[in-house]
């Protein structure tokens, strides 16, 4: 479902975020990029969803060349970003539809699939509502409703839980997993909790100043240490609220680069 190799990013300005990544995402699989603030994860997330342009590297996303056909990706794949999409002013369904026009559904069409996928995230009834009459978890599973109703086969979420409460983040990662087992989709997601990455995802890459520094299942990251949190201290120096230091000043002379793959 995503495969890429050496893909990297260097921002005029000279800012490298992305050094040389490659990944392998399987069908029905639920990803999770991992790593420290600053890290590279929303950059290597928005390359992936044609967003950003790389600088180098090839990709295959959903089956199609993401350089040679972004729209045919752009087709077939739904992006939650970080800031989510939800306006606070306007009744959700109103963007909704067209959001869904905007993938080219008629809107008889469009109505049907979006009530559908309203009811399977639990939110039929509150489509009236504007953003700012939403709770931050009811706001995060509309964000989920944007990415969803195209019916794409792989679905890309930035830092899906970020600010929400206990609850709201564990019923949230309950309707990916139901969008898994009932639907097939991928989900590739990033997050800097490691909670989120072990409970969710079947598997984890782990980038840390651009580059992927360890993959594995969680138990396989988690190796010989008593809980991933210890596991990604060793291999990335660093807790998991922490920041990584700016990939500008991350040319070379840094003490924690020992934990290649
Ligand atoms: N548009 C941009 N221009 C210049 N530098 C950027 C831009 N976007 C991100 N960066 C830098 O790239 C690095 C990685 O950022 P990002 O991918 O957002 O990290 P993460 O999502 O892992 O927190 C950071 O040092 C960030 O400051
Ligand atoms: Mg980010």
């Amino acid at each position: 479902m995503i495969k890429t190799s050496g893909l990297c990013k260097t921002f005029p300005g000279g800012v490298t975020a992305v050094r040389g990544v490659d990944l392998a995402v399987e069908a029905g699989e639920i990803v999770g990029f991992l790593g420290p603030n600053g890290a590279g994860k929303t950059t290597t997330m928005r390359m992936l969803t044609t967003l950003l342009r790389p600088s180098g590297g090839t990709a295959t996303v959903a089956g199609h060349d993401l350089l040679a056909d972004p729209r045919a990706v752009r087709r077939r794949i739904g992006h939650v970003s970080q800031g989510g999409a939800v306006s606070p002013a306007v009744p959700v369904r109103d963007d909704l539809l067209l959001h869904a026009m905007l993938y080219g559904m008629r809107a008889a069409p469009a109505r049907e699939r979006i009530g559908k996928v309203l009811e399977r995230l639990g939110l039929t009834g509150l489509e009236a509502r504007p953003g700012a009459a939403l709770s931050g978890g009811q706001r995060r599973r509309f964000d989920l409703a944007f990415g969803l109703v195209h019916g794409p086969s792989l679905l890309f979420l930035d830092e899906p839980t970020t600010g929400l409460d206990p609850q709201s983040r564990a019923g949230l990662w309950e309707h990916v997993r139901d969008l898994r087992e009932r639907d097939g989709l991928t989900v590739f997601l990033t997050t800097h909790y490691l909670d989120e990455a072990d409970a969710l995802a079947d598997r984890l890459f782990v980038i840390d100043r651009g580059v992927i520094v360890a993959e594995g299942t969680p138990a396989e990251l988690k190796g010989g240490s008593a809980s991933l949190d210890e596991a990604f201290l060793a291999i990335t120096g660093l807790s998991p609220g922490e920041g990584a230091p700016s990939a500008e000043t991350s040319g070379g002379s840094s003490s924690r680069r020992g934990a290649a793959r």
